[in-house]
């Protein structure tokens, strides 16, 4: 199985950005904690690949889910500030055909007006937001979990 896990604009200054909202755990940390969990998940099973990226650019972001969507089974994305208004970032991820889980470190719930927006919120499979690093982690399992309930 191969999933997409993917990150929008500034996730790649997470570490020294404010760990009130995101946590202090570099990308590249949190990457490493989702490689243990696929390996967790897919032991006795099926085997889980993940495939990272993450850009500062809208294009770059909806280029690789062009090219990628056609041999992944998920996609799990935090699109940062892209979330609150990319139509274009929706649409991708709409026209992929994979479920699509959205994840966010801080709980955009409960910040600015702004924030609260999710312009993918109704066409992703799960939302998990506000767990900091563990958000991922989460959506990980909720995307396996239902890949692994829809019928062969
Ligand atoms: C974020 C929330 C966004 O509002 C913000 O622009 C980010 C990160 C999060 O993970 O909490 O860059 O997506």
């Amino acid at each position: 199985m191969n999933i997409l896990v993917i990150n929008g604009p500034n996730l790649n200054m997470l570490g020294r950005r404010d760990s009130q909202h995101y946590g202090s755990l570099t990308l590249n940390a949190i990457e490493d904690l989702l490689r243990k969990k696929a390996r967790e998940l897919g032991a006795g099973a099926e085997q889980i690949t993940l495939q990272f990226f993450q850009s500062n650019h809208e294009g770059a972001l909806i280029d690789f889910i062009q090219k990628e969507s056609f041999r992944a089974q998920g996609i799990l994305i935090n699109p940062g500030a892209l979330t609150h208004y990319s139509y274009a970032l929706r649409d991708a991820l709409a026209d992929a055909g994979v479920p699509v889980v959205e994840a966010h470190l801080s709980d955009i719930a409960q910040r600015e007006p702004f924030r609260r927006i999710s312009v993918i919120a109704d066409i992703v499979t799960e939302r998990v937001i506000g767990l900091k690093e563990r958000s991922y982690i989460v959506g990980l399992e909720k995307l396996i979990a239902r890949l692994r309930d829809i019928p062969a």
